[in-house]
């Protein structure tokens, strides 16, 4: 795929990458099969999307029908919370591999700074202490193995990759977090630049339905309507292209085919300096910002805790 974006592992991510998260069963299989047919090569994935099974026949199937070869692909998973502890690691790879039908992922991500009681609900009262030194250790032996050919985290904020940066044998690759024009994460680029941590970008369209009701619309914003009319592309295109122009890959997640394609269009022309200027001006708000992480038992007495201020 044009432009893609290199690890510290030197392996290449490509820029656009299929998301899967809240792509409903009975229409994330076709969503795939779809994208890989339109040209997608990346695809994200997660147990607590609670689709992987239905991305997995999807994948077998194109494997089988020879659309697209295993190596041609960069597919991510992640770690969930309630496994977030070094004994538990081996065992939910695994899960995910056969779900998915596969020998191993590109990217292996720690869902996020957060662990839940074994098997349950993410609501605050199933949080236990989490000791991310540990995963990690054990995220640092499925990359030795080969079962994840490079392993990193997400919604990690700068003081916690900071941190992880610090004690990491195998350093994090990637950090996956929410990131769009109403929410640019200046900062957290910064360090993931100079740290050479590839920053990928999560609801890149500002997760219209996942939101929430009275979230501010990304894609209704004026300032992206407009450089979109001036650009002659949509709203969607422009949001996407803009992170590809700050040196992201994004993550679009979309069940709708004609969406599917639009969201590939990003390629083969771009927005003028004085026109991503204009992004600066977009007002900056959080949208998701995961409340059940909240709970003294693992540190985080407030949202500032768990997202270290930057929220
Ligand atoms: P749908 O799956 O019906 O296309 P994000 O990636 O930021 O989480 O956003 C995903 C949401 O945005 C989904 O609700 C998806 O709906 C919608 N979406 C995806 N692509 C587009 C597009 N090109 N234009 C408008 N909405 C889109």
């Amino acid at each position: 795929m044009a432009g893609s974006f290199v690890l510290n592992t030197g392996a290449s991510i490509p820029p656009v990458g299929l998301g899967t998260w809240h792509a409903a069963q009975g229409l994330v299989g076709g969503a795939v099969c779809a994208a890989v047919k339109v040209g997608y090569r990346h695809l994200d994935c997660a147990p607590s999307y609670g689709n992987e099974k239905e991305v997995g026949m999807a994948l077998h199937r194109l494997f089988q029908d020879g659309v697209v070869k295993r190596e041609d692909l960069f597919i991510t998973s992640k770690l969930w919370y309630s496994n977030n502890g070094p004994q538990y690691v081996p065992e939910a790879i695994q899960t995910t591999l056969d779900d998915l039908q596969l020998e191993y992922l590109d990217l292996y991500l720690i869902h996020g700074p957060i662990r839940l009681k074994k098997g349950s609900a993410p609501i605050s009262e199933n949080s236990l202490p989490c000791d991310i030194p540990a995963t990690w250790a054990a995220m640092e032996k499925l990359h030795d193995a080969g079962r994840a050919r490079a392993i990193g985290v997400s919604n990690f904020s700068c003081r916690k990759l900071e941190a992880l940066l610090a004690v990491a044998r195998v350093p994090p690759a990637v950090n996956q977090v929410e990131c769009h024009p109403g929410w640019r994460q200046a900062r957290l680029r910064e360090l993931c630049r100079s740290a050479g941590v590839h920053l990928s970008a999560y609801s890149p369209l500002g997760s219209p339905a996942a939101a929430g009701a009275g979230a501010p619309s990304v894609l209704g914003h004026p300032v992206v309507a407009s450089i979109a009319g001036r650009l002659q592309r949509t709203r969607a295109q422009v949001a996407l292209r803009w992170g590809l122009q700050v040196g992201q890959s994004v993550l679009p997640k979309s069940t709708d085919e004609a969406r599917i394609r639009e969201n590939l269009g990003i390629f083969g022309w771009s927005i003028p300096e004085a026109l991503m200027a204009e992004f600066s001006g977009i007002e900056q708000v959080k949208l998701l910002r995961a409340e059940f992480g909240v709970n003294p038992v693992n540190g985080y007495k407030t949202l500032e805790d768990l997202w270290d201020g930057e929220i």
